[in-house]
């Protein structure tokens, strides 16, 4: 596990703090590598989540419902827009987990946790890893969040190369340490591993035909840049689909981005950690950006909040099994209208959550 420790140190006795966090917070836990608490990426002075909106920040927050006193966990930092907002509702006797396995996202979340009243500690790693070593610390929470995808500092930041609309060296590496990236994919994996990524993960119509466009001009030139990607991509599509359901490259794009960074895999891993990590009465909400992350949460979310799974037509339950989730909505939230208006980049984010219940013989009589 590439994971890098961050502790910032304020000066506050964080209630309920696994010991482990605690003593590392004093200082006598493992030393940190390297020096990592720089400038924020927005340049100097530039706060956290000054720069960008956070994605259905006051829907995730009525969900959430951050408590002065609390503990939570945000697995997906980024620009730290939802921390800032967690952060602050936490107050000082409060503690902020924050997880992210990009390098810049651990210089913002130094500029944030110079601004915040609360414990906060950084993870740098990818959140699967980082919530099994919360777990094996002993560390429960209140709280814990996904808001997956991209950064806006990743996006808008060109070289690297997660955007078609650029020109950049192909990369899209999260973990600008990592050895793979779309480099290494779009140069080295055969045609049957090309398509099925792009099918899989980007969900492409095109993808054997978009593999195949790949493989034939590699032979001829090393795929060096985004635009020399989004060039052998739109030539293999033909031109009536080019023209519909948006940049004829945006899927392609997308599923090299999520088999670069494993990001599914990290996501199935992820969500049972987190849940094991809260505590009663705590709430799990993520964000998701398309159909493949989305469907990950609700069936995770829907499992834990089924109860009897007996067949119908037994007359009496044999299964014993009562759920351990509420659902906090039936259905996905979405942004409003004026949050589109404002940020067109929300447009495909649904946020969903669930509380953890009691386990069955502590529940108050009658509850179900
Ligand atoms: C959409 S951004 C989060 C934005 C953040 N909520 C905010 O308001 O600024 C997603 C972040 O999650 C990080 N990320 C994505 N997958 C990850 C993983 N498996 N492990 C750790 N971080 C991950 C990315 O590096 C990115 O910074």
């Amino acid at each position: 596990m590439s994971t890098t420790l961050l502790e910032m140190s304020e000066g506050r006795r964080p209630e309920g703090l696994a010991p482990e966090l605690a003593r590392r917070r004093r200082g006598s836990g493992p030393p940190s590598r390297g020096a990592r608490a720089g400038r924020p990426a927005g340049g100097a002075g530039a706060g956290v989540g000054d720069s960008h909106k956070p994605v259905l920040a006051r829907e995730l927050l009525e969900l959430l419902r951050p408590q002065a006193g609390q503990i939570a966990i945000d697995c997906t930092f980024g620009d730290g827009g939802h921390a800032r907002l967690v952060a602050e509702r936490l107050g000082p006797g409060g503690t902020l987990v924050a997880i992210d396995r990009d390098p810049l996202a651990e210089q913002r979340f130094a500029a944030l946790a110079r601004e915040s009243t609360c414990a906060m500690r950084f993870i740098r790693a990818g959140y699967a890893e980082a919530l099994e070593l919360l777990a094996a610390e002993g560390m429960r929470a209140d709280i814990a969040y996904f808001d997956l995808g991209m950064s806006s500092m990743q996006v808008d930041t060109r070289e690297r190369g997660f955007s078609y609309s650029y020109d950049a060296p192909l990369d899209m590496r999260m973990d600008t340490t990592q050895a793979l990236s779309a480099r290494e994919v779009v140069a080295e994996w055969d045609e049957r591993r090309l398509a099925h990524a792009l099918r899989e993960y980007g969900e492409e119509r095109h993808a054997g035909a978009i593999a195949r466009a790949i493989v034939a001009r590699r032979r001829q030139a090393p795929i060096e840049t985004t635009l020399e990607l989004v060039d052998t991509i739109t030539s293999a599509i033909p031109a009536p689909a080019r023209f519909a359901g948006g940049h004829p490259a945006k899927r392609s794009f997308q599923a090299l981005r999520i088999a670069v960074n494993d990001e599914l895999g990290q996501l199935e891993e992820a969500l049972p950690l987190a849940w094991g990590l809260l505590l009663e009465g705590g709430v799990l909400a993520a964000i998701t950006f398309h159909s493949l992350e989305d469907r990950r949460v609700k069936r995770f979310l829907a499992d834990r909040a089924r109860g009897c799974i007996c067949p119908p037509d037994l007359p009496v339950c044999a299964c014993g099994r009562t759920p351990e989730a509420a659902l906090l909505s039936r259905r996905s939230i979405v942004p409003s209208a004026e949050e589109l208006a404002e940020n067109p980049r929300a447009a495909s984010a649904r946020l969903r959550a669930a509380t953890k219940l009691p386990l069955e013989g502590d529940r108050p009589e009658g509850s179900r």
